[in-house]
């Protein structure tokens, strides 16, 4: 296969473009992004020399330079994981959320229907189903109702990816995860930067009561899940990935300090997200009978080779957090 990977330099990924080249070495991928502040070559740095490996610097909102790699490549398959990411950032900065996730996704899906490519697989998020209360679970038939910036735009490019199913016929596949997490996560999402500020004795943002539910799961799992669907998923369908690990934030924040014999005191509650959906949780239940697949790691599990990783990849963190990454930092969360 000839693959074409938007934002592969990102934390998913970058995982994925990982976890594909050790499963399918004799595949061709190339890795189409942006590099915003959120992609990072030192991710790939491992693979760069791989002959079947390539990178493009683009924008996916770019259609000719998108249909001059596909020629040049003889592109079969799209993932697209680029995207505007963060939900904080999504309610200071809505527009290029709405240019990047929206127009991008439909940028790619004309290239990918004038290019007459075999599969376009959209990475999408359970956030466009909005919150759930204490009980239930999201399924691919729960009606979108996304509540933050970031979760409309995604909503928004997943029907946009239906109605070019429907329209045209293109080999169209959306997943739709939980939070990941594992190597190369940004530390400005909630398990990297927990881990890292503690590992410097800073403190810990909480928001709220700290009480909303996220549903973990391990990234190498995620891209099992993506390997699946792109192989075996049945033309237009939705699969929803998650593997029944739901966590309170503040109690996942607690069994992280635990883990790093660091003490509850660095926890610091601050003001809420607002908009903050309360809890997450997916029925993971069509992908598993459909497509055979499960989670391979434990919230135990994939947390322990997570912590080791930050302890043992400093330097591509700290690079991180000292750069332009402080200002936004400083701006959100002040200097403490
Ligand atoms: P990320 O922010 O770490 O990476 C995004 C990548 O996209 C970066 O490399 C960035 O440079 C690139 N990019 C941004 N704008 C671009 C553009 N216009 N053109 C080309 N490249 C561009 O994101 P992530 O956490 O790895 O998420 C990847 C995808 O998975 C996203 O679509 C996200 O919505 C989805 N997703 C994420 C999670 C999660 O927990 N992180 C869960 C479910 C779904
Ligand atoms: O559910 C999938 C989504 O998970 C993806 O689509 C998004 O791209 C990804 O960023 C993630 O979104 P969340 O908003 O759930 O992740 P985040 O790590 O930002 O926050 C997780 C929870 O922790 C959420 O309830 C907000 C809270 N939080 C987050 C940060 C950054 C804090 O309490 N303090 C913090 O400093």
């Amino acid at each position: 296969m000839k693959l074409l990977v938007t934002g592969g330099a990102g934390f998913i990924g970058s995982n994925f473009i990982h976890y594909m080249m050790k499963n399918y070495p004799s595949d061709t991928i190339i890795n189409f992004d942006l590099l915003t502040y959120a992609g990072n070559l030192e991710n790939l740095e491992d693979i760069r020399k791989n002959p079947n490996y390539h990178f493009v610097h683009g924008n996916i909102c770019n259609d000719e330079l998108l249909d001059y790699v596909i020629d040049q490549f003889a592109v079969d398959a799209i993932v697209n994981f680029a995207a505007e990411s963060h939900v904080d950032r999504s309610i200071t900065e809505p527009g290029v959320f709405i240019k990047t996730n929206v127009l991008g996704t439909q940028t790619l899906l004309e290239v990918a229907k004038n290019k007459h490519i075999h599969k376009y697989l959209q990475v999408s998020t359970d956030e466009v189903y909005g919150t759930l209360g204490s009980t239930g679970y999201f399924k691919e038939t729960t009606p979108l109702a996304p509540n933050s910036p970031y979760a409309s735009s995604k909503a928004s490019a997943d029907l946009v990816v239906r109605a070019y199913y429907e329209t045209y016929g293109i080999n169209t596949n959306i997943t739709r995860c939980s939070n990941n997490y594992g190597p190369y996560h940004f530390p400005e999402k909630l398990i990297p930067l927990i881990i890292t500020n503690a590992l410097e004795n800073k403190k810990l943002p909480v928001y709220g009561d700290g009480k909303n539910v996220r549903d973990w799961l391990y990234v190498e799992d995620h891209c099992r899940a993506i390997d699946l669907v792109l192989h075996r998923g049945k033309p237009g369908e939705v699969y929803n990935v998650g593997g029944h690990h739901e966590m309170r934030n503040i109690d996942l924040i607690e069994l992280i300090l635990d883990k790093l014999h660091k003490p509850n005191s660095l926890i610091k509650h601050v003001s809420d997200r607002p908009g903050h959906d309360r809890r997450y949780a997916i029925d993971p239940t069509k992908i598993t009978t459909e497509l055979g697949w499960h989670p391979q790691f434990t919230l135990e599990q994939g947390l322990n080779k997570t912590i080791q990783w930050y302890q043992t990849h400093m330097e591509w963190w700290h690079k991180i957090k000292s750069g332009s990454y402080m200002d936004y930092y400083k701006k959100h969360y002040g200097s403490s």
